[in-house]
């Protein structure tokens, strides 16, 4: 197989990011520019600034990219960019930059769908893990990939022929994605954004069994994508194609469970007070964190990570088990924590399913991952024109 060196650029949410990534496998640098300073006063990702960070931020973060992997605008092979999902104003900086750069050197250009990309972060690790113990990385089939992010909650059937990726989404989340009800829990306790990091960290400090939490059950079929008129005939096919039992999952309501604790148990004045006077401090410590919060809001905290981590895990492992999977990958923002990935392989250990996580650093978003992505579609030639457009809703397929 040739090597390639592929620029990746990624854009989707709120981190402007470039790598370059030679053959899939070796990350010769990673440059993400974090926007949290920005969205950090309105809890909350505000896609217009968004945009005008990432504007700010493309070119010295490519720049920065190819410098730190001692590659030029001339000498990579091909340039990668996100087509989404994602906001769709952001989606359209990266998109338009890497059009301009494809057009400009005369390189082919590949679009790589975000969760693809977060699948493909697992794979990076995963063959470093192989190679250290001198396997072939290997893997077996088929792979059930659960994508958890601030945007995503997934559940992917995953498969491999002649470099071609397939995928068949056997899950969903009905509602909130995990790590959007981690950051709305913090905000609604005055913990700060982005929530999840947060919470990983205080959860271990209260007592998980303090405060009980139902997470859902869904039984009956998922009505929007039979609504008439909502893309349906797509969605039509689509549903023909995903026929089979299906592991949605659904967090508006613990968000609200943990809304109405802290209505009846007054909470309220002692959250403002924990508000203001994280406010005041530039970069919050733990022990910052753990003075300001009381024992009852740790104890709601860790019952509340231990609620979705339970839903999680024991979704996929369902999963895993109807579908007869040989291997679990979990990625996105939410694969970072802690507790997850400790239950994940307590779990999945007892049933002998190995499970694969990417680093903490490529668990979150950022373009080695779809520079990484990128390859087997340069292998296979599959260039997109440049009249491709961003794709806001995309799916993965
Ligand atoms: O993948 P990502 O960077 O962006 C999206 O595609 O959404 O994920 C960001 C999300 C945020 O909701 C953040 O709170 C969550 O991932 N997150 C975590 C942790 N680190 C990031 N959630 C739980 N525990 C963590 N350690
Ligand atoms: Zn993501």
């Amino acid at each position: 197989m040739p090597d390639a060196n592929i620029l990746g650029i990624e854009s989707s949410c709120d981190e402007t990011g470039a790598a370059v990534v030679r053959s899939g496998q070796r990350i010769l640098s990673n440059v993400v520019a974090s926007q949290i300073a920005t969205h950090q006063p309105y809890g909350g990702v505000v896609p217009e600034l968004a945009s005008r960070e990432h504007l700010r931020a493309i070119v010295p973060v490519v720049r920065q990219a190819l410098a730190e992997a001692g590659q030029t605008y001339e000498s990579v092979d091909a340039i990668a960019v996100t087509q989404g999902p994602g906001l769709a104003g952001a989606l359209l900086v990266g998109i338009s930059y890497a059009k301009a750069l494809a057009f400009a050197l005369d390189k082919p250009l590949i679009a790589v769908n975000h969760i693809e990309g977060h699948i493909h972060a697992v794979l990076l690790e995963q063959r470093k893990i192989e190679q250290r113990k001198s396997g072939d990385g290997g893997l077996d089939f088929p792979v059930l990939a659960l994508v958890v992010s601030g945007g995503h909650t997934h559940l992917y059937l995953a498969r491999l022929q002649e470099n071609l990726w397939s995928y068949r989404n056997i899950g969903h989340t009905r509602d909130d994605a995990a790590g959007e009800a981690f950051d709305k829990v913090a905000k609604l306790l005055g913990l700060g954004y982005p929530g999840g990091p947060i919470v990983d960290r205080l959860a271990p400090h209260g007592d998980a069994h303090a405060v009980k939490f139902q997470t859902s059950q869904i039984k009956h079929a998922d009505r929007r994508d039979f609504k008439q008129g909502n893309r349906h005939q797509e969605d039509r096919q689509l549903q023909a194609e995903e026929d089979g039992p299906r592991f949605d999952f659904s967090y508006s309501g613990i968000k609200t469970a943990v809304l109405r604790y802290v209505e009846t148990q007054e909470l309220k004045p002692a959250i403002e007070a924990r508000r203001q006077a994280l406010a005041e401090i530039e970069e919050p410590t733990l022990e910052d964190f753990l003075r300001l919060t009381d024992g009852q809001t740790l104890n709601l905290v860790a019952s509340f990570q231990r609620s979705m981590v339970t839903d999680l895990v024991m979704k996929t492992l369902a999963a895993a088990r109807e579908y007869e999977v040989r291997t679990l990958f979990v990625s996105g923002g939410v694969a970072a924590n802690r507790e997850l990935r400790a239950t994940f392989e307590r779990e999945a250990g007892i049933e002998g399913l190995p499970v694969f996580f990417p680093s903490h650093a490529l668990s979150t978003d950022n373009a080695a991952m779809i520079a990484a992505a990128a390859y087997p579609k340069f292998l296979r030639q599959e260039f997109v024109a440049m009249d491709f457009c961003a794709d806001a809703g995309m799916r993965l397929r």
